[in-house]
């Protein structure tokens, strides 16, 4: 038949993998791109503006993307357990794919710091967890020392399979709309995702059948990806968010005290650097920041207007667009398209303190239940 059954079988073709390789898949990617239908029109722009609902993988991230390929090719050179540092989401996805692998994870995380959801994941699925005081980077840095005495794989994107498994996002969103979009908002905080959309587009936008040289880490010239059905002639204008408190790309270097609402994106010292500044600067694209506030404002107006829920990091690639958009930076007649990178109902907390809670119950009767309606009509 033709069930779909993940992002490795479905662009085999564009990753290094083989015939005989045992894909490690929950079903991933093949996530909805939908367009925003009340937005514009609040905003008062002619524009289209879709989001990618990344938050639909199976562990509710775009993680998933990476994480497939990078579980899969560890099980494939032999490694018994993988390592993450992560923010939440990542540890989420290592701990389900580990799973699935029969193969051990272990998370580092920043005490006190990951939403609800994704520690409930990272525990449920077996992975062992290790809570450190500290923050990302700390965590981050650890995992590479230590990956150098255990027999561990580390699956942060400094893994160069995740970013191959994530650029598929970047291949879906072509294929969907028929072209590449004209602007590609993303929100940075390890900067491996706007990366691998790069990697992934400019993949596309080469002449279909050439060979891929600089962007394919694997293949050392004899690459033979065959890319003919997803040729497209150009690339997007790629434009990353931070958050205020985490906002080292703003400031043009690492800082040591990233701070804010959107946990996921609480990052000082980007691993991918260099390339998310390439990818910028290629693409003729910018950088900008969101204050918490911003941030949260926008999660609420995607739930409330769209009846989409995505987490705090998610909705800066949104509000972020919304601004440039108003602002003229984004033109009327654009393609906007925005990641949503996870899903909403991973940060119940931080949802649930945006809204005003009516916590009196009533009497459980016709009368009281029909005024309670009556009252707010
Ligand atoms: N949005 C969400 C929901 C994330 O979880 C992350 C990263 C990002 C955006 C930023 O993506 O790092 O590729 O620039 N989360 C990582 C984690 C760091 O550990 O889950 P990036």
């Amino acid at each position: 038949g033709n069930r779909y059954i993940g992002l490795i079988d479905k662009f085999k073709t564009v990753l290094p993998v083989s015939d005989s390789t045992r894909l490690i898949s929950l079903g991933e990617g093949n996530t909805p791109l939908i367009q925003l239908q009340n937005i514009p029109a609040l905003i008062g722009k002619n524009v289209d503006i879709y989001v990618k609902y990344e938050g639909l993988n199976p562990t509710g991230s775009f993680k998933d993307r990476g994480m497939t390929m990078a579980v899969t090719k560890a099980v494939e050179e032999g490694s018994k357990a993988i390592i993450c540092a992560s923010t939440g989401n990542t540890s989420a996805s290592a701990a389900a794919y580990a799973a699935r692998a029969g193969i051990k994870a272990f998370v580092l995380i920043p005490e006190g710091k990951i939403a609800l959801g994704k520690l409930a994941q990272a525990m449920i699925h077996g992975a062992e967890i290790i809570q450190i005081k500290g923050n990302f980077d700390h965590g981050m840095q650890l995992v590479k020392e230590v990956a150098e005495h255990a027999p561990v794989t580390i699956v942060n994107s400094i893994n160069p399979y995740r970013l191959q498994g994530q650029k598929t996002a970047s291949y879906e969103i072509v294929e969907a709309l028929g072209k590449a979009p004209d602007y590609h908002c993303l929100p940075v905080g390890n900067a491996g995702n706007i990366t691998a959309h790069w990697i992934g587009y400019s993949e596309m936008a080469q002449p279909a059948g050439e060979h891929v040289t600089d962007s394919c880490a694997f293949c050392e010239g004899g690459c033979e990806y065959d890319r003919t059905q997803y040729a497209t002639a150009k690339r997007p204008v790629m434009v990353g968010y931070q958050a205020a408190g985490a906002a080292p790309f703003l400031k043009g270097e690492m800082i040591d005290e990233p701070e804010t609402v959107a946990t996921a994106i609480r990052i000082g010292r980007p691993q991918s650097w260099d390339q998310a500044w390439a990818a910028q600067k290629e693409s003729g694209g910018w950088f900008d920041l969101l204050t918490d506030e911003e941030i949260l404002a926008t999660q609420k107006l995607l739930t409330e207007k769209e009846g989409i829920f995505c987490e705090p990091a998610s909705a800066a690639s949104v509000g972020g667009a919304i601004r440039d958009i108003k602002n003229g930076k984004i033109p009327e007649g654009s393609t906007v398209v925005c990641t949503l990178t996870g899903h909403g109902l991973k940060d119940p907390d931080t949802a649930i303190a945006q809204c005003a809670v009516n916590s009196n119950a009533i009497e459980a009767s016709l009368d009281a239940v029909k005024a309670a309606i009556l009252d707010k009509l």
